[in-house]
């Protein structure tokens, strides 16, 4: 039997405290390890924890200081840690091959160590990260070629912000009232253990799942910050809402239930890359695997004593609310939403040198449900696409099914949206786009940063560890 909801407290991710900050970095240290967690009441579920616990600790950094992350692997298989949204150099960037096998060692062989460029190191990985971008509510997961589902869903997940002054200098909430939201379902088996259909429970050789889970693997339990349906008691003020979709497969739509007495429940600030030029009011987001929001929900427009369901209008069942917010008191109010936010630099049709097109779609592999790019199951050594650094390119997605697409490396702006203009959730600078059935997406990027090898792939984990990913590579 599912717990009943709204019991249990909203956890905030504790911030993990820099080890050192010299002149050039920051400095963090991580220990990746099986842990055990209390998220159903009274039950003990294992895990695997980027420092034990789940989500991860937060990190914060500042934009252009050098955030250096020292990971130690004591999991019992290889991880690869990205940072979700980064503009990374290509040796910090998480290749999916680029393994940091296990302290303890490893003797199976991997397909990911087949890849001759792959840079492979054992026990530990330091990973740095320049952050010359704008503020942005990033995340980080592993990455590891073929089992990204599996380790992200025991748990390897963590929020890390970029903050700069330009934020910094606007009146929005801050502190206790800028909340951290990561929305991830479960399935859990009666011991309270997080039920996975891996078809390799090694995860160490076979990818992939059951059959039967070949579009995606979802739950009934819809966690939040690693809670089972949690309520969060908020002051009658202004919140920050930094929402991100971590579930490997599930899409939400997400809506306030009583919805405010007036105006619209949401007034969107920023997107997954940080601010939006001016706010936008919505009265539902819908939002895909990887995807995030930056909102302000104002409480103030409740009586003290009203209780707010955050409901998943996507969802049926237990899957159909996920938070609730309970205004328990009033509050000095010390925030508004300015009408201009940020600037982002306009980018149209006219920049572009070169448009590609990539169909992402499903089809038999390898004698199973396969999930493919262009016709084609993900290998590290075939590059897809090579942009000149510097280079503005359209890129243009087509989808069978619903796919989040990824690319890493790059910030872009969704063009259009089936042969029409961008949608009311399309605002802003993104690096995650929801493809619907049958639809086609262009987004428009600038390629600058940094030479090298990156991924580009689908964020549904389960068809990204069945083939969906591809490599593109700076020039
Ligand atoms: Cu959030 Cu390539 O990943
Ligand atoms: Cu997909």
């Amino acid at each position: 039997p599912l717990p009943p909801p709204f019991q249990v407290p909203l956890p905030i991710p504790a911030v993990l405290p820099p080890l050192s900050r010299d002149a050039d970095a920051d400095r963090y240290e991580i220990v990746q390890r099986v842990a055990t967690a209390e998220i159903l009441p009274g039950l003990r579920t294992p895990i695997w924890g980027y420092q034990g616990t789940f989500p991860g600790p937060t990190i914060e950094s500042r934009s252009g200081r050098t955030t250096v992350v020292r990971h130690r692997n004591e999991l019992p298989v290889p991880t690869v840690v990205h940072l979700h949204g980064g503009r990374t150099p290509p040796d910090s960037d998480g290749y999916a091959t680029d393994l940091v096998l296990p302290a303890s060692g490893w003797r199976a062989a991997h397909q990911g160590m087949l890849d001759p460029d792959a840079k492979i190191t054992q026990g530990l990985r330091d990973y740095a990260y320049p952050l010359r971008q704008r503020a942005s509510g990033l995340w980080y997961h592993d990455h590891r070629m073929d089992f990204t589902g599996p380790a992200v869903h025991r748990g390897l997940a963590g929020f890390h912000f970029v903050r700069d002054a330009e934020e910094d200098a606007l009146p929005l909430p801050r502190g206790e009232r800028e909340l951290p939201l990561m929305i991830a379902d479960r399935a859990f088996a009666a011991d309270g253990s997080m039920r996975y259909p891996s078809l390799d429970s090694t995860l160490s050789t076979v990818p992939g799942v059951e059959e039967p889970y070949a579009a995606g693997v979802f739950g009934d339990v819809i966690l939040v910050n690693g809670a089972p349906w949690p309520v969060a008691e908020v002051s009658a003020t202004r919140y920050r809402l930094r929402l991100l979709n971590a579930s490997n497969a599930r899409r939400y739509d997400l809506a306030l239930d009583p919805p405010p007495p007036d105006g619209p429940a949401f007034t969107q600030i920023g997107s997954d890359q940080g601010l939006l030029d001016a706010p936008r009011g919505h009265d539902h987001l819908p939002i895909a695997p990887a995807e995030r929001y930056d909102v302000v929900v104002d409480f103030g427009r409740y009586p003290v004593g009203t209780e707010i369901t955050l409901v998943n209008r996507a969802g049926t069942g237990s899957t159909a609310y996920v938070l609730r917010f309970r205004v328990t008191r009033r509050g000095t109010e010390d925030s508004h939403v300015p009408d201009r936010l940020s600037t982002i630099e306009p980018l149209d049709r006219t920049r572009a040198g070169v448009i590609r097109e990539f169909s992402f779609r499903g089809a038999p592999s390898g004698g199973r449900h396969g999930w493919l790019i262009g016709g084609q199951p993900y290998s590290p050594s075939r590059i897809d696409a090579r942009p000149r650094l510097g280079d503005v390119e359209i890129w243009r997605f087509v989808a069978d099914v619903h796919h989040p697409i990824h690319l890493h490396l790059v910030q872009f702006r969704v063009l259009s949206r089936g042969g029409r203009e961008p949608g009311p959730f399309d605002g802003g600078l993104k690096d995650t786009v929801d493809l619907r059935p049958g639809e086609a997406v262009e987004v428009i990027a600038r390629f600058d940063g940094y030479r090298g090898r990156y991924m580009f792939h689908c964020h549904n984990a389960e068809h990204e560890d069945m083939g969906m990913m591809a490599n593109f590579e700076t020039v």
